[in-house]
């Protein structure tokens, strides 16, 4: 299905043609080339840095203020904003680089990191400018080896020609980028987690408060963490100003994001859309992006904005890429992971893999996500293969809501009994990794009830009378 296309009427923003869809991170992605210097250079590469660097640091910081770059590691906070939290005098201050990406079905800022290296260094480097930090880290997940031999390299080739260092283009600005390769754990992408493993420790969350990275960070002092395609924006920002960025999307979520699709679709694949502006509709059907469902199928559900986003169903396609519009609709845009389901979906089994996935990565900090995950993960199982009965259902729900608790009965299910719990969760966990094992149960449970009803055998009691009788 084609529907009405609200991505042909693109706002006009210097440096585009008028209804040609803007790209700001993904433009080098069609050349094979486009993670050397060479290409980088041919394409405006480190104009940015040049244009930051002849400004005072103050008016860079501004300038991403007024541009408002929303983060695009998860939560959407303003990255300008954040720069603005540390403390006053407070230094050695550090930039963390969150390129640790392991959210099901996300993966938009690999190709960031394999496709446009430079980018991401140019953007490390303003931000450190803007916000006056001493030393950056850039941290990526331990699976991505290419993406780690793109961004060795091309930092390489950036200290050798000058544009990261000591007294970089001659400006009085130095810094120093040091490239740290993880060991493979989900958790770690939670910005606290990830700075115990750059410290050496356990890749475990700390407690907020007092552990906010803006004041205690890396090695105690105060830390910005940004995600690599919040910083790849820099570098286009710095070139064309804030008045161009805002000239894309809307007020509230300026500029462009990229979206990582899976599932059944026709295209699935990573499109850098419009925030605010483009729908889960044009994603998901329009010829651009995904050319619709596979095998001309019915939609049954999508996850919006990675594994731990409650689900959407055919309701929501016309919402548009934009955080508290995908909130008011009862989920959020996360990570920027849409994964798609079809008609032939076995729904509790694709809830069974992601809880799966959230129990397995549970750091066991914390005893309801520790316990409860693996509890989740068996019962859910007993379910799918066909051996669990009403009861099983009621004690998912049970476990489920002594991670996320919440008022209940909640408005939005009261089917099958089942209380669904409100988004955003409570939590009785330290980080979001507890209830995002029963986020997809908890979708799967109050959207399509009828799934495991069919699944489950009802228990029937045996009277305690009769039990006695037939001894
Ligand atoms: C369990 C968990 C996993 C996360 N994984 C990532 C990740 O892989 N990459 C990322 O940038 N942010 C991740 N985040 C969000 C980070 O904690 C942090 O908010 C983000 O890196 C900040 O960058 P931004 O402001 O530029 O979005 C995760 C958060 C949680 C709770
Ligand atoms: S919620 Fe899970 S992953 Fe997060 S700190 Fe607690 S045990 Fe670790």
């Amino acid at each position: 299905m084609n529907t009405p296309n609200s991505t042909n009427t693109y706002p006009h923003a210097p440096g585009f043609v008028a209804g040609e869809r803007p790209r700001i991170v993904t433009s080098r992605f069609e050349h094979a080339d486009s993670y050397t210097l060479e290409r980088y250079l041919a394409t405006d590469g480190y104009a940015g840095l040049r244009a930051a660097l002849g400004r005072p640091a103050n008016e860079v910081h501004d300038e991403v203020k007024n541009a408002t770059v929303l983060g695009r590691g998860g939560a959407g906070f303003p990255a300008g904003t954040k720069w603005g939290l540390t403390p006053q005098g407070v230094f050695p201050r550090y930039l963390v680089v969150n390129g640790d990406e392991s959210e099901p079905g996300t993966y938009k800022d690999r190709l960031l990191m394999e496709r446009d290296p430079h980018q991401l260094i140019e953007g490390c480097l303003i931000a450190c400018y803007a916000a006056g930090l001493s030393q950056c880290f850039l941290y990526i997940r331990g699976e991505m080896a290419l993406a780690q031999e793109r961004v060795a390299t091309a930092l390489n080739e950036a200290y050798a020609a000058g544009y990261v260092g000591k007294n970089i283009l001659g400006s009085k600005f130095s810094l120093d980028i040091v490239l740290h390769w993880g060991a493979g754990a989900y958790v770690v992408g939670e910005e606290t987690a990830l700075i115990e493993s750059l410290e050496g420790n356990r890749g475990m969350p700390r407690l907020k408060p007092p552990y906010f990275p803006a004041a205690i960070g890396l090695y105690g002092q105060p830390t910005i963490v940004n995600n690599v395609e919040t910083l790849a924006n820099l570098p286009w920002l710095m070139r064309n100003g804030a008045e161009a960025y805002t000239a894309i999307g809307t007020k509230t979520s300026p500029g462009t994001r990229m979206v990582a699709v899976s599932g059944h679709v026709k295209r699935p694949g990573v499109y850098e859309i419009i925030n605010g502006v483009t729908t889960f509709r044009d994603l998901i059907y329009n010829e651009e992006y995904c050319g619709g469902i596979r095998n001309g199928n019915k939609l049954m559900a999508f996850v919006p904005g990675g594994g731990s986003a409650p689900w959407f169903t055919e309701d929501q396609l016309d919402v548009p890429f934009e955080g508290p519009q995908a909130g008011a609709a009862g989920s959020m845009l996360g990570s920027g992971a849409v994964m798609v389901m079809d008609e032939t979906t076995d729904i509790p089994a694709a809830a069974l893999t992601l809880t799966r996935f959230y129990a397995h990565e549970s750091c066991g900090k914390c005893t309801p996500c520790r316990e409860g995950g693996t509890w989740l993960e068996r019962i859910l199982s007993r379910i799918v293969d066909g051996k669990g009965t009403d009861a099983d259902l009621a004690q998912l729900v049970e476990v489920g809501t002594s991670i996320c608790p919440g008022d209940f009965p909640h408005a939005s299910s009261k089917r099958l009994g089942l209380d669904a719990v409100p988004f955003p969760y409570k939590m009785n966990t330290i980080c979001f990794v507890g209830p995002s094992a029963y986020a997809p149960i908890n979708s799967a449970l109050v959207l399509f009830p009828e799934e495991f009803a069919a699944r489950v055998t009802k228990r029937t009691m045996i009277p305690v009378t009769a039990v006695g009788a037939a001894s």
